[in-house]
Formats: structure tokens, C-alpha cells, sequence
């Protein structure tokens, strides 16, 4: 159940419980006014951290590779832990020259421009997915949609055979987005190494038998003449496999959610009052799956007066930034024909989403199905919330479809 946040000296932020237990909406708010560079002090062995709220200090953060770096990880479960084994490495937990290249390697299979068929396939699952569970009345959306199409699309580009993306959904849900307590830091820690291993098989496969997957385009490539290695291939996977499944999917939960609860925003997107890209912003905005992302100082410099020494942890609130009342008219107020819509979602500057266009691609898809499938929908159970001081959302939706026979008919001509 909800409760009203409590004052911010008493939210421990670090805390999974904190974001199943409280509203932080007025704790938010309260930083934004208040204290924008606000100290979450050290908690049950964790060291404190700062926490920046308002949305153009999290943009000028992100901006700014010359006091902040990534490289001692860019979420607080390592930030808080001592540090990422991915660093230098893996793209986002890498700085300076060697992100640069390793970003325009993994550009070559994640730009709008190349992504042509997999936009085509994603289209046709979801098409399908959507369709099935109208047919059928209902389902849980989570499980049966929103699982099954960001799963889908990166296993495609990466070459993951079918049989294994249940296996891997598994693994990803337990490394970051559990819904019960039973899962604690060690089973996470577990299903990331599964992950790893896992990738690890399949670069050795590759080496032998070359496909046309990103894993194969890996193992071709190299940065200042010496190829990648076999470790930094594997987790760049492991970033690519979490990056664009679990936040994808939560932010189409999210979206089905919300869209129930207001059945107004339903009917502009219904009528076509609204274009698809408009509110597809919208609910990435408000979603913010990603509730926040992290940095470590590394030269000394100051915030609102306050002095930000090396070495500690600054983390940017994607989840306080998109409701930002000095930025945005009305945050609070769901509207799918917002704009501008200048929200962080995909964050900002040299670390800005790789996945964004495909994120998109999906996310429109999901809309666009709905739109031409159902007439409506309601949820008809509880929507089980996620445990994670990192994403936010449900893990479970259960709903109702209403079909819309007319608007199937047109699409079938
Ligand atoms: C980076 C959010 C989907 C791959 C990021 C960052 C954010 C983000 C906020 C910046 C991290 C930082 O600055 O430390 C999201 C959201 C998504 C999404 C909200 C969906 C709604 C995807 C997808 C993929 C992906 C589908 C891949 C297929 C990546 C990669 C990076 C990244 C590789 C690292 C980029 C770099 O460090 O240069 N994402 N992401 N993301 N994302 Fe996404």
C-alpha cells in the first residue's frame, strides 16, 4: 500500500523497499524546491551519496565528462559496491576515447538506418501478440506481451536462438527487476554470472561458425588495431540484453497501465488526436523506468554551492527530472500530445541511449496495435510492483481487451 513519503532526511534512497513502500512524489518535489544536491547519508553499510534533482542540474551532469566519469560504475548497486567489473569495458561503464570507438561499433547495429528489418519483425510480433490476447479477452500484459517483445527483438539481433530467450528472460528479470523479497543481492549477482556464461558459449560458437548478428559483427571488430576480446564481447552483450529488455518492457507495462486509469488519454490516441511519436514521448516521460543513473566525481567542483569532492558518488533522479515543474507544464498530468517534451528518459550527452530508437520503435508498435486492435481496455487484478532502487514499474498487469472488429477489418484489407 502507499503511504506519504516522509521527511527526506528519513528516505534512504539506496533502500529497494523505499520505492515499493512510499509516494515520493511530494519527497521529490521537496528536493527540487529545497535541496537540489541533497546528501542520502550512509545507511546499513552503504556509503551516503548525493542525489540531484531538478531537471537542467541532471542534463548539465550528464553533459559533463570533465569532473564526472561512468567508469566506476553508472548505478548505485555498483556505485555503492565499490566499483563496476565492467569498466572500461562494457559502453556504459566506459569514459573517453575508448567509449567513443566502442560506441561507433555498436552504432553500426543499433542506427535507425540499419535497423530496417528489425523494425519490420518487431512490428509483425507485436501485431500478433496484441491481436492473440484481444482475441482470447485478456491476459496478463506483462507476462504474455510486454515480455515477449524486447526479448524478442535484442535475441534477433544478437542471434540468440529461440529456445533459449525464456532462459534468458528469467535470468534478466532475477539480475535486476524481482518482485518478491526472496530474491536478494546474491540470486541477482547469480543471474548476472548466468547471463555472462551464457554469452560466453556463444562468442566461442561464433568464432567457429560466423553469422549475421551483432556477436559475429563483434568478434570482427577492433579499436586502434587490436580486435575486441572475447571478454569485452561478452559484456557488451550482457549491456545490450539488459539495456534493452527490462527497460523497454517496463515502460509498455507502464504505458497499458496508465492508459487504463485515464480513459480520456485512450480516446485521443484511439481517434488519431494524437501522433504516435508525441505519445510515445509521453509515456516514456512517464514511465522514467530508469529511475536514475550515476557518476563519481573525479575533479572537484560545486553544485547550488555545494562542494562535490573526488571521489564521491553523484546520482541523477530521472524519476524527479521528468517532473520537473520548471521544465515541464503540468508534470503531473499525463497528456500524449505534450509537447515539447524534453523529459530524460534515454539520458544525455555522450552516454545518450544507444537503444533509443529501437525503444521507440517498439513502444509505437505496442500503441499503434492497440489502437487498431481493441476499442478499450480495463485492468482487471492487482499489478504486482517491482523491488529495485534502480527501475521502477510491475511485473505483472492483468487486463481486459475490448475488440474492436471494425478496426481489425480495415487493417486486414
Ligand atoms: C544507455 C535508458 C532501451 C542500450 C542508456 C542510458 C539511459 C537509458 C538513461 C544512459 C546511461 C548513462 O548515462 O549512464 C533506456 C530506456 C530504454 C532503453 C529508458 C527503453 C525504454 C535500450 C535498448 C537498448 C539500449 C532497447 C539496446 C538494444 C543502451 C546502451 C547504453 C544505454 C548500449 C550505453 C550507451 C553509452 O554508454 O554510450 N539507456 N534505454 N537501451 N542504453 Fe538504453
Amino acid at each position: 500500500m502507499s503511504v506519504r513519503a516522509p521527511a527526506p532526511e528519513t528516505v534512504d534512497l539506496g533502500d529497494p523497499g523505499t520505492f515499493a513502500d512510499h509516494d515520493l512524489d511530494e519527497f521529490w518535489r521537496t528536493l527540487r524546491d529545497t535541496a537540489p544536491v541533497h546528501w542520502n547519508p550512509p545507511a546499513d553499510g552503504r556509503p551516503g551519496f548525493w542525489v540531484v534533482s531538478r531537471h537542467d542540474d541532471i542534463m548539465a551532469a550528464y553533459r559533463d565528462d570533465e569532473h564526472f566519469t561512468s567508469e566506476r560504475g553508472n548505478v548505485l548497486v555498483t556505485l555503492l559496491g565499490g566499483g563496476d567489473a565492467g569498466a572500461g569495458r562494457m559502453l556504459a561503464v566506459t569514459d573517453g576515447h575508448r567509449h567513443h570507438e566502442l560506441r561507433k561499433i555498436l552504432q553500426r547495429v543499433l542506427s535507425p538506418r540499419v535497423l530496417n528489418d528489425v523494425a519490420a519483425a518487431v512490428r509483425a510480433n507485436t501485431r500478433q501478440l496484441v491481436r492473440e490476447a484481444v482475441d482470447s479477452g485478456g491476459c496478463d500484459f506483462a507476462e504474455q506481451i510486454a515480455s515477449r517483445i524486447p526479448m524478442t527483438t535484442i535475441s534477433n539481433l544478437l542471434g540468440v536462438p529461440e529456445r533459449d530467450r525464456d532462459y534468458l528472460l528469467e535470468q534478466t528479470k532475477a539480475a535486476l527487476s524481482a518482485d518478491t523479497e526472496d530474491v536478494d543481492e546474491v540470486d541477482s549477482e547469480m543471474a548476472r554470472n548466468e547471463i555472462l556464461l551464457y554469452f560466453m558459449d556463444m562468442v566461442e560458437e561464433r568464432r567457429e561458425k560466423p553469422g549475421d548478428d551483432v556477436i559475429s559483427m563483434l568478434i570482427a571488430s577492433s579499436i586502434d588495431g587490436v580486435p575486441l576480446s572475447d571478454e569485452d564481447i561478452v559484456l557488451n552483450c550482457y549491456s545490450l540484453i539488459i539495456g534493452g529488455d527490462e527497460t523497454s518492457r517496463l515502460t509498455m507495462i507502464d504505458g497499458v497501465h496508465t492508459l487504463a486509469a485515464r480513459p480520456d488519454q485512450w480516446r485521443r490516441l484511439k481517434h488519431g488526436e494524437v501522433a504516435i511519436d508525441t505519445a510515445v514521448d509521453e509515456v516514456l516521460r512517464w514511465a522514467s523506468p530508469t529511475m536514475h543513473f550515476g557518476r563519481t566525481v573525479v575533479r572537484e567542483t560545486e553544485l547550488h554551492g555545494v562542494p562535490l569532492r573526488p571521489g564521491e558518488i553523484v546520482t541523477l533522479w530521472h524519476a524527479s527530472g521528468n517532473r520537473d515543474e520548471r521544465v515541464f507544464d503540468r508534470p503531473g498530468e499525463y497528456d500524449l500530445g505534450r509537447t515539447p517534451n524534453k523529459h530524460l528518459a534515454f539520458g544525455y550527452g555522450p552516454h545518450f541511449c544507444l537503444g533509443s530508437y529501437l525503444a521507440k520503435v517498439e513502444i509505437s508498435e505496442l500503441l499503434m496495435a492497440l489502437r487498431d486492435f481493441t476499442t478499450g481496455f480495463e485492468q482487471t487484478g492487482e499489478a504486482q510492483r517491482i523491488r529495485s532502487n534502480f527501475l521502477t514499474g510491475f511485473s505483472t498487469l492483468p487486463v481486459r481487451f475490448r475488440p474492436d472488429d471494425s478496426g481489425r477489418k480495415e487493417v486486414d484489407r
